[in-house]
């Protein structure tokens, strides 16, 4: 199973099942201290009684089941087996033995079902709408390549741009998700025709290509051509390991850290400090990987567009410019007069090129040259517009 796949079905299934486990919730404050054991616990973290198979604050207070809990029920057999339906990618592998059920649907079906039943959350032609996640961005085959952006090492390229088409691996899983979850909140009312109209409308409003035709109006979808599809993404997932050795294969690419960036460790036992062996290799990801996590990473899924003409300009000043700029020339003196006859324009281009007299290219600093001219402005004004 991918991580993508992963992260979907927990997020459907909070959806769909949160009626049936909906279910008091007790923190451990009203677990009185005395009844808790501790000590056996290798990192000398807190154990709890066990009672039988029992474990956990909740089992053990017995004041939290003083309370009548009356929402919810314990789903039957039926209900069960008819939520536990997945599509794998490729189709294979689901566990009520279901590949890709035969049906078919055009794009133009879809938009119809899309502007009924979608549109009032998704937005035009799925553009987002409020909190409502955005179905599609445009090229995927663009977005796509804007996966490796990375604002750390240029903070003014726009962040991933992840969507179904740009990101999603496998069609498998839209079919599914739309199967299974929308629309929201009546979901599993449409017809296997539906989702696949509905599942056309998705690549169509991607511009994914099938079989190297862009996907038209006139397309349609169908349990024959549905594995002709490949999405952009589909090798963005590692490790991409199918099929009977999947399990095996997964432990084998996990086992080594070199796989994925990660240094060996020095010590075999818990370690808090210097806790890498130096001499190992670090296996780096494409364009650096991910260097910082200043700004913390973020669970919104629109990034927010970067704001270009923002620097600080005092601090990039004081890093910068006034090593030179505090002897002569320096903020908001007279001297500048000498400078700015010649027109402002002339003294950016001198200072963005540098002079034979000793101004540095641009100063020594990197970043586009409308922040630059602001800071310039900044200099020579000693006002910050
Ligand atoms: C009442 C609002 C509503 C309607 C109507 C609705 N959706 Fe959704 N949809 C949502 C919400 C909310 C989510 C996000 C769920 C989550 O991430 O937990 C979502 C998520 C999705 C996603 C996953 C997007 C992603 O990137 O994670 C797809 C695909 C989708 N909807 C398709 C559809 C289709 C197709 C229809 C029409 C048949 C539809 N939705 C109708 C509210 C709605
Ligand atoms: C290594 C020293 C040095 C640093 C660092 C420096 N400057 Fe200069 N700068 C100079 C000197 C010397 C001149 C005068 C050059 C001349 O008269 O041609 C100058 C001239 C300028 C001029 C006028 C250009 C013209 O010919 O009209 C501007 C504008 C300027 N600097 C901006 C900056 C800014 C902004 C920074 C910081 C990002 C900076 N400088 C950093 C030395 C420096």
């Amino acid at each position: 199973m991918r991580k993508f796949n992963t992260k979907l079905i927990t997020t459907v299934s909070a959806i769909t099942l949160s009626a049936f486990f909906a279910a008091g919730c007790v923190g451990n404050d009203a677990t009185p201290e005395s009844k808790w054991k501790t000590g056996s616990d290798i990192g000398g973290g807190v154990t709890y009684i066990m009672d039988g198979d029992k474990t956990g604050p909740y089992y053990v207070n017995s004041d939290a089941h003083k309370m009548s809990i009356s929402n919810g029920r314990v789903p039957t057999a039926a209900e069960l087996k008819a939520w536990n339906v997945d599509l794998q990618p490729r189709g294979i592998g689901s566990p009520n033995g279901q590949g890709i059920p035969v049906g078919s649907g055009s794009v133009e079906e879809g938009e119809e079902l899309y502007d009924a039943k979608c549109l009032s959350c998704h937005g035009d032609f799925g553009a987002g709408y409020g909190t409502y996640p955005a179905l599609g961005n445009g090229n995927a085959y663009e977005l796509n390549k804007t996966l490796t952006n990375n604002r750390y090492l240029d903070p003014e390229a726009d962040g991933p741009t992840r969507v179904f088409g740009s990101y999603w691996p496998q069609l498998t899983t839209m079919f599914w998700y739309i199967r299974d979850a929308m629309p929201h909140p009546k979901s599993k009312t449409l017809t296997t025709d539906e989702v696949y109209a509905l599942t056309a409308y998705m690549l169509y409003i991607n511009e994914i290509e099938v079989n190297g035709e862009l996907v038209e109006e006139e397309f349609v979808l169908s349990n024959e051509n549905f594995l002709d599809v490949r999405m952009p993404n589909e090798d963005g997932f590692e490790p991409n390991i199918a099929g009977a050795n999947s399990l095996p294969g997964v432990r084998a690419y996990f086992n080594n850290p070199a796989n994925y960036g990660a240094q060996k460790v020095k010590y075999e036992e818990r370690c808090m400090t210097d806790c890498q062996d130096e001499s190992a290799k670090v296996v780096k990801i494409q364009n650096g990987g991910i260097q910082s996590f200043t700004p913390p990473l973020s669970v919104v899924r629109d990034l927010p567009k970067v704001k270009k003409a923002g620097i600080d300009v005092l601090e990039v000043y004081k890093n910068n410019c006034s090593s030179c700029h505090d002897g002569m020339l320096s903020v908001g003196s007279d001297d500048w007069a000498n400078y700015t006859t010649k027109g402002i324009d002339k003294v950016y281009e001198n200072a963005i090129s540098g002079t034979d007299a000793g101004m540095p290219a641009m100063g020594g600093v990197s970043m586009s040259k409308e922040n630059f001219k602001t800071l310039v402005d900044y200099l020579i004004t000693g006002k910050i517009k």
